[in-house]
Parts: C-alpha cells; sequence; structure tokens
C-alpha cells in the first residue's frame, strides 16, 4: 500500500534498504543486461549536437544533414540555440522540484491511475501493471489549452511557468518538425518545385508531395502534447532497480530537459550509454510515431534511466504527435519499390489498449506494429 504512494514517501519515512516491490531478478538488474554488452561506466556518448541556429544561416544544408545522420543513427540528439530562454527552463525546472517537495497530502490530491486524466501525479512506470515498480514519480499533464486548469495550483506560480514552458516546447517541436520533414525529403523546399514525376498526376501545379506536405504541417500545429514532470530520489541501493526501465516513446518526438544530475541512457550499438546532460540543451529523440511515419528510416531507440544514492533528479519531458485522433502511417511519399509499407497503421485507441495491458517486461510499443 505505501509502494503506491511513491517514492518521494519512502524515502521520507526513512527507508534505508529498498523494499521488495522494487526489486528486480538479477539478471534484469541495470548492470547485469543480458541482451547488452556489460555496462562500463565510461561509456558516456556524445551525442550530435545540433546548432539550431544554423536553421536559416548559411549552414542550412549541412543542419539538415545532420538532423537526418543523428536520427537515422542515434535516434536521438540534443539541440543547442533553440531559442527557448534558460529562465524558461530553469522555473519550469524549479516548480516541478517545488511541486515534489510539498508534503504529500498537497501531492496526493493528484494522484489517479486513469490514463485518460487530464493531471495524473503517479509512481514507477506503469504502475497498475508493472510486477516490480521502478524508482521514479512523476507528474502527468495533458497541455491543451482546457485541460491547464487543472494543473496544480500550488506551487502559486505552477500553473503559469508550464503554461509557459508548455507553448515554447510546442513551437520548437514544430520547428523541429519543418527540419525532419526536409531531412526526409518532404519539406517545403521539396515541394515548391514541381518535380516531373509529378506532373501528369498532380490536380494542381504543385502535386501530391505539397498536399501531403500541407496536411502533415497542419496536424503538427494541431497536435497532442503531454508533459511529464519526473522526480527520482536518492535510492539506497541503486544497483537493484531502475529510473525508468528499457523502454521507447510513443509519439514523434519527446523533448528533453534534465537537470544536472546523469542518468539517462540510451541503447547505441547495443550498449547502454550515458547522455552526459549538456546545459541549456533539449535531448531530443524519435518516438514510435516518427518511426512509423518515416518507414523505418529514423529509428525509435529504446533508453532508461538508471537511478543513485547521492542526489535527486528532476527532469522534464515534453511528448509531442499529431492529434490523438489521427490515424498513423507511414508517409505515402516514403513508399516506392525499393521501400516498401513496413508498418501497421496505429491511433491513440491501439496505444491506450497497449499501457493497460503491458508490464514492465514489456516496454516496446512498436513491436506490435510492424
Ligand atoms: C524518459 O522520459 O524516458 C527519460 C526521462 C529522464 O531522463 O528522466
Ligand atoms: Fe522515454
Amino acid at each position: 500500500q505505501e509502494d503506491h504512494k511513491g517514492v518521494k514517501h519512502l524515502c521520507e519515512m526513512g527507508i534505508t534498504r529498498v523494499p521488495k516491490k522494487y526489486v528486480l531478478p538479477a539478471l534484469e538488474r541495470p548492470h547485469n543486461s543480458i541482451t547488452t554488452k556489460p555496462y562500463d561506466d565510461a561509456d558516456n556518448l556524445d551525442l550530435p549536437i545540433i546548432d539550431f541556429a544554423q536553421l536559416h544561416g548559411t549552414n542550412h544544408t549541412q543542419l539538415i544533414a545532420s538532423v537526418a545522420y543523428a536520427c537515422e543513427n542515434y535516434g536521438f540528439f540534443q539541440v543547442i540555440n533553440h531559442g527557448i530562454s534558460n529562465d524558461v527552463i530553469m522555473k519550469m525546472e524549479d516548480v516541478g522540484r517545488m511541486f515534489f517537495e510539498q508534503p504529500l497530502e498537497e501531492r496526493e490530491k493528484y494522484m489517479s491511475t486513469d490514463v485518460h486524466s487530464l493531471v495524473r501525479y503517479g509512481t514507477s512506470f506503469n504502475q497498475t501493471n508493472d510486477g516490480v515498480f521502478c524508482w521514479r514519480d512523476f507528474l502527468k499533464l495533458v497541455c491543451n489549452p482546457d485541460a491547464h486548469s487543472h494543473w496544480p495550483s500550488c506551487p502559486s506560480d505552477f500553473r503559469e511557468m508550464g503554461v509557459g514552458y508548455a507553448s515554447k516546447t510546442k513551437l520548437l517541436f514544430q520547428l523541429l518538425m519543418e527540419a525532419i520533414l526536409e531531412s526526409l525529403g518532404l519539406g517545403l523546399a521539396n515541394t515548391k518545385k514541381t518535380p516531373k514525376t509529378y506532373q501528369k498526376s498532380g490536380h494542381n501545379n504543385r502535386g501530391n508531395k505539397a498536399e501531403e506536405y500541407d496536411d502533415i504541417r497542419k496536424e503538427i500545429e494541431d497536435g497532442s502534447q503531454l508533459m511529464v514532470v519526473n522526480c527520482y530520489p536518492p535510492c539506497p541501493e541503486p544497483e537493484l532497480t531502475f529510473g525508468m526501465p528499457p523502454h521507447s516513446d510513443y509519439g514523434f518526438l519527446t523533448l528533453l530537459h534534465q537537470d544536472e544530475v546523469e542518468g539517462l541512457q540510451i541503447l547505441f550499438k547495443d550498449q547502454w550509454v550515458t547522455i552526459r546532460p549538456h546545459p541549456q540543451s533539449f535531448v531530443v529523440n524519435v518516438g514510435d510515431h516518427l518511426e512509423i511515419f518515416s518507414n523505418g528510416r529514423y529509428k525509435s531507440v529504446m533508453h532508461r534511466v538508471l537511478v543513485n544514492s547521492m542526489k535527486s533528479r528532476i527532469s522534464v519531458a515534453s511528448l509531442h504527435s499529431l492529434p490523438f485522433t489521427t490515424v498513423i502511417r507511414p508517409s505515402p511519399g516514403l513508399i516506392n519499390n525499393e521501400n516498401p509499407l513496413r508498418y501497421k497503421d496505429t491511433n491513440f485507441t491501439d496505444f491506450v489498449q497497449y499501457i493497460t495491458t503491458c508490464d514492465s517486461k514489456q516496454k516496446n510499443f512498436l513491436e506490435s506494429r510492424k
């Protein structure tokens, strides 16, 4: 019962050992992963850094090529000079931290296991189904304007900071998607001239590709957004459990701000490697929907979070996709004889169905879409 109140609560009760509910079987522990090479502390990975100041500069072509390279080979990159001020980011981190520092009675008001709820305080990964719990408490916030009034009113500036941060990250998502569409050959620049192949078949002089581009842009603009503030308190026995178990993200892109404490690892060339926090950058990763949309060219890569015994860690993830009702499918512009269709269509209902049944051993929604 106490386990369902979260790990912050366990720490506040003064536990000195990890309760049974959090202890992974020996072979599934962070440093004994049988599916990967042994973990080595020296294996920090320098993710590709994308300098968004180049988006409209003379190095535009180079920037688009780097985006493609990162999405194909890492599924992750860090973006710098992204135009969101450090002040906005730090204020979000602060109100997030302050939310978790409040007494349990205040946090508990938002506790729910309903996946449709507009605001949800919870623990572990998927509390209802996880056999073994993980060392994370989280606050999930649906970001459409109707949802804001349901967000926590304490700390007093939580909503204001949260709304500001959400709108800035949404705009950055749109910019990132412009670059990503262009890198896939689906950008505005690719549709301005009517390509020969479309001249005969198109109804207008812009062609099918241009129409497809207009549609996807509109859906990106109207897309869904979910924010998750994650809190990983110090863990007395960090080698026995995860902050988050290996999983891939569901949507198009996730924009992550992590504080200065390490913890995030990604699977790179069959090895778990730590993503060192880079100040003032966002970690951006390809989600399942973008892998599907790109027909497998871009990869939704597995990642996980480790905890430590010394420091509490806070992260803020902003998850973006198309509207909840939109069917996600490979872009017709990317399907041809050499690249046949590789994924099944999906929508939000499939996902809800999936998360209400999966447990901590199967965190890969994408596998069911291939
Ligand atoms: C994630 O959202 O998968 C990772 C978040 C984190 O680094 O805490
Ligand atoms: Fe994730």
